[in-house]
């Protein structure tokens, strides 16, 4: 017979092990770096200028970030910190290299399903990646309690006050003493304020706005992270909710959220844990667009519609429950999306069963569709246990035909995401009247 105490000591040598591979992984000083990028790259993928042009550019003008060149061979590698000087300070035929930027808050966008294992966290990484490649600074959110974009961002020791899971705690005791507060008299006030939540509750709610976000490898993201801890929130949350019946408890990460000065970023990307439930409620919430990638199997289509279905009844509950305290928390019902997009996944352009899947999808779903789905590629799946995403992996440790394929393909999906949020954010925009 085995109880908790043998998974517990399962769970012992198995993070052993994870430290041993951590080691390996991220040596030396396990710490994850990011590498520099090529001329040929920056050129290519990113400037879309010749590569002559730009040596010429960087030639003429010795006080431009000349990068470091190798010490075997003569290319040249910038940092990305180095590349976003360029961008700034370049302009190609009249034209400058900075991503177009619509003025107001940062869009937020939701890599969301209920299935595991579709490919929600490589979509989130490689898209933040992508957009933070292009200059823009992006902002990540983790809200799985598996924490697999935490890690891959490099970061391994979070603590659950660092979390989303924080961040709600925060919120109830903020949104405790509001409610108590809009009262004459607050022992008239049947729900309880800050002092009278536990403990570890009170002390997470004096934390302050930047205390959630943490820098990663990465000069232009930061992530909100998550950890593995975090597993139990859910349990907590519930608990919580059932302390303060009047509590927004779908609504924390919006409020957070909008405490973040406009122009900190350009773009939020939520990755969300397989399940629908606190976080993922908070990031449906709290995002703009709502993207759902699925892969190219049956059982995926099945999961993808039960999930549509399932997060519409819960935002339909939410809306009809709470439509009476949702104004005065600062939220408005029915929750409104910019947009919601379906994305195929782990696709193999040759396999028929995926064809024909990506057919059915295409029938049902029509122009919520994207067109290009995000290929199945050997570069992401042996990219090792902290998931190094194509943008991190050197094309010299590959065919660079190889590399380029699957870099390709993501740039091909991040095109059509780019315009969908650039799309989104014009529209924000001019409902604004074009105010920030
Ligand atoms: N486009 C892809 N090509 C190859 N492997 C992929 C691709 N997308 C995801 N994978 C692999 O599939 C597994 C699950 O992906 P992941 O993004 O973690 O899914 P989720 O976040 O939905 O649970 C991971 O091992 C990942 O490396
Ligand atoms: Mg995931």
């Amino acid at each position: 017979m085995r109880d908790h105490r043998d998974l517990l000591k399962m769970n012992e040598r198995s993070l052993s092990q994870q430290a041993a591979v951590r080691r390996a992984t991220f040596s030396p000083g396990e710490v994850k770096t990011l590498r520099p990028f090529s001329i040929w790259e920056i050129s290519q993928f990113m400037f879309d200028i010749p590569a002559d042009t730009l040596r010429k550019k960087l030639a003429d003008d010795p006080s431009l970030p000349q990068g470091t060149v190798e010490e075997e061979g003569r290319q040249r590698w910038f940092t990305l910190a180095e590349i976003n000087e360029l961008r700034r300070r370049l302009r190609f035929r009249g034209k400058t290299l900075l991503p177009r930027r619509p003025k107001g808050r940062a869009m937020r966008v939701a890599v969301s399903n209920f299935k595991g294992g579709v490919g929600k966290t490589v979509v989130a990484q490689h898209l933040a990646h992508a957009a933070a490649l292009d200059g823009y600074r992006v902002l990540c959110i983790d809200f799985d309690p598996q924490a697999t974009l935490t890690h891959s961002m490099g970061l391994v020791e979070v603590r659950e006050w660092e979390t989303v899971w924080g961040i709600m705690c925060r919120d109830l005791c903020r949104e405790a003493d509001r409610i108590t507060a809009t009262y004459d008299d607050p022992d008239d006030c049947p729900h309880p304020s800050s002092d009278e939540l536990p403990e570890d509750v009170q002390s997470i709610g004096a934390q302050r706005t930047g205390d959630f976000i943490q820098s990663t490898c990465w000069p232009t993201i930061d992530i909100i992270p998550s950890c593995a801890n975090a597993a139990f929130v859910e349990f907590a949350s519930a608990q919580y909710r059932a302390l303060h019946k009047a509590w927004t408890f779908f609504g924390c990460v919006d409020r957070y959220l909008a405490e973040l000065p406009d122009d900190q970023y350009d773009l939020i990307v939520f990755d969300c844990p397989p399940a629908i439930g606190y976080q993922s409620l908070n990031a449906a919430f709290a995002c703009d667009i709502l993207y759902v990638p699925s892969g190219p199997g049956y059982w995926e289509y099945d999961s993808t519609t039960s999930y549509l279905g399932q997060l519409g009844d819960a935002m339909a509950d939410i809306s009809e429950g709470f439509a009476g305290l949702a104004e005065e928390a600062g939220l408005h019902l029915p929750k409104t999306f910019r947009d919601v997009r379906l994305l195929m996944t782990r696709f193999e352009s040759g396999n028929p069963l995926h064809q024909a899947m990506q057919d059915a999808f295409a029938n049902v779903f029509g122009a919520d569709m994207c067109t290009h789905p995000i290929e199945m590629t050997r570069a992401v799946e042996q990219s090792g246990r902290f998931q190094m995403s194509v943008y991190e992996q050197d094309y010299r440790q590959m065919t660079r035909e190889t590399w380029k394929r699957a870099r390709q393909s993501f740039d091909r999906a991040y095109a059509e995401f780019k315009a969908t949020v650039l799309d989104a954010w014009d529209q924000a925009d001019s409902q604004t009247g074009g105010a920030s």
